[in-house]
């Protein structure tokens, strides 16, 4: 035998030293659990407000954890309700009108509220709760433009209340293990950060006309992505976009849009941002720096793998957001119920939003006007950390 020399000693040896690597979040969940760690925590009073398409993953997010209580839900339109209701049980209440909104702020259990209603309704729900004294968790972007955006989070230190937004991918094991390993310097200095981000199933034209744009509904993931892996604000944009599906064309919004970003070290960005992708929901990222190259893959339902004489296949990729980030979902809600316990900091800040709604007015200027955008930051701009 040849490789009987290769014998090491038995398993059984050490048996207590040997323990998981640290990128096994699953198994520190459980340890979590087990130990006790998870359900010590202060349980939280909540509302949402909007149960669409993130309100429903929230929905579901909010009633599975074991530290909050989700007394009520705030949803427009009432078809929606029998079925809220179904989900949530009697201990939750739900309205509907803003009349009514304001017996529930003023309700003193009530700690936090999630707002997952369309973008244009975000400032004024989100003021609404902070002047109410709510710790807020707002679905991105925070606000439609800069301006909204700052209102807010100004609003949220005046009433010394946490504004949490709601980028998701940061709590994605994947994106977040590549960030950490570039932040340490483990890749050296990045040449080039490439993300694709293309979207799947296609949104109805009724949500396309109120969401925003491509840039400040999509991109924003990728901005503030490759800015959070960095640590560095770009000195210019330049983008290149067009509309081939004619209903996108029609509403003055891009389905296919290409952007590159110059930071100020030398390291160039790239982001391919689609409206559609017939073969699911395409979110990729590669980090090349000098010593090393990260790749994030897109995951699949299941890893079987059909073998037949002419080829291998496997089941296509995620189909959409709810499944392909539904940890990461989790894992920011768990967060949020820190942050509003006090046991954890806000981990994206005032700065971190409106820098990345800055380069998205910027990515988008460039796609309209045609030509190469100039970014300047002032220091009271720069999140603490980055680099520009
Ligand atoms: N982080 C992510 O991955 C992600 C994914 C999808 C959407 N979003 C964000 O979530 C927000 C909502 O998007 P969506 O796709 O879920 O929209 P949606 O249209 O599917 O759902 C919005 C819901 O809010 C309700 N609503 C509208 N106005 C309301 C009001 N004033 N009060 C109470 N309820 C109201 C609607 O009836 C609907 O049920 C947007 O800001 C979007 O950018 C984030």
């Amino acid at each position: 035998m040849a490789t009987a020399g290769f014998k090491t000693e038995s398993p059984f040896v050490k048996r207590d030293e040997r323990t998981h690597d640290a990128s096994d979040l699953k198994y520190q969940k459980f340890l979590d659990t087990v130990s006790g760690a998870v359900s010590n925590k202060k349980t939280v009073v909540m509302a949402l407000f909007g149960v669409g398409r993130a309100g429903g993953i929230h929905l579901g997010n909010l009633m599975a954890h074991s530290s909050i209580r989700l007394k009520y839900v705030v949803e427009s339109d009432q078809r929606k309700w029998k079925q809220i209701q179904s989900v949530c049980g009697d201990g939750t209440k739900i309205y509907g009108h803003a009349d009514q909104v304001k017996e529930m702020l003023s309700d003193p259990e009530l700690n936090a509220c999630v707002i997952c209603t369309p973008t244009f309704t975000h400032k004024d729900i989100i003021l609404q709760c902070l002047e109410a004294g709510k710790a807020v968790f707002s679905e991105k972007p925070i606000g439609e433009t800069p301006e909204d955006t700052k209102v807010c989070y100004m609003t949220a230190e005046k009433v010394n209340r946490p504004l949490f937004c709601g980028f998701q991918r940061r709590f994605d094991p994947t994106f977040s293990d590549i960030q950490s390993r570039v932040r340490k310097g483990e890749a050296g200095h990045i040449q080039i950060i490439k993300s694709i981000s293309r979207d799947s199933p296609l949104p109805s034209i009724e949500y396309l006309k109120i969401s925003g744009g491509i840039f400040h509904d999509c991109m924003v993931h990728d901005i503030d992505m490759q800015t959070w892996v960095l640590g560095e604000l770009p000195s210019q944009v330049h983008t290149m976009a067009n509309a081939q599906i004619p209903e996108i064309a029609e509403i003055d919004d891009y389905d296919n849009v290409v952007t590159t970003l110059k930071f100020p070290s030398g390291t160039l960005g790239i982001i391919n941002v689609n409206r559609f992708a017939a073969y699911g929901y395409d979110q990729r990222l590669e980090v090349f720096g000098m010593k090393a190259m990260y790749e994030a893959d897109n995951g699949r339902p299941n890893t079987a793998v059909y073998s037949t004489s002419t080829g291998a296949s496997s089941v296509p990729i995620y189909h959409s957001f709810p499944s392909r980030y539904e940890e990461s979902y989790a894992a920011e809600m768990d967060c949020f119920v820190d942050v509003v316990n006090g046991t954890k900091e806000l981990p994206i800040t005032y700065l971190h939003s409106s820098v990345v709604s800055k380069i998205a007015d910027a990515a988008e200027k460039s796609a309209r006007e045609g030509v190469p955008v100039d970014l300047t930051w002032e220091k009271s701009e720069v999140p603490q950390g980055y680099y520009c």
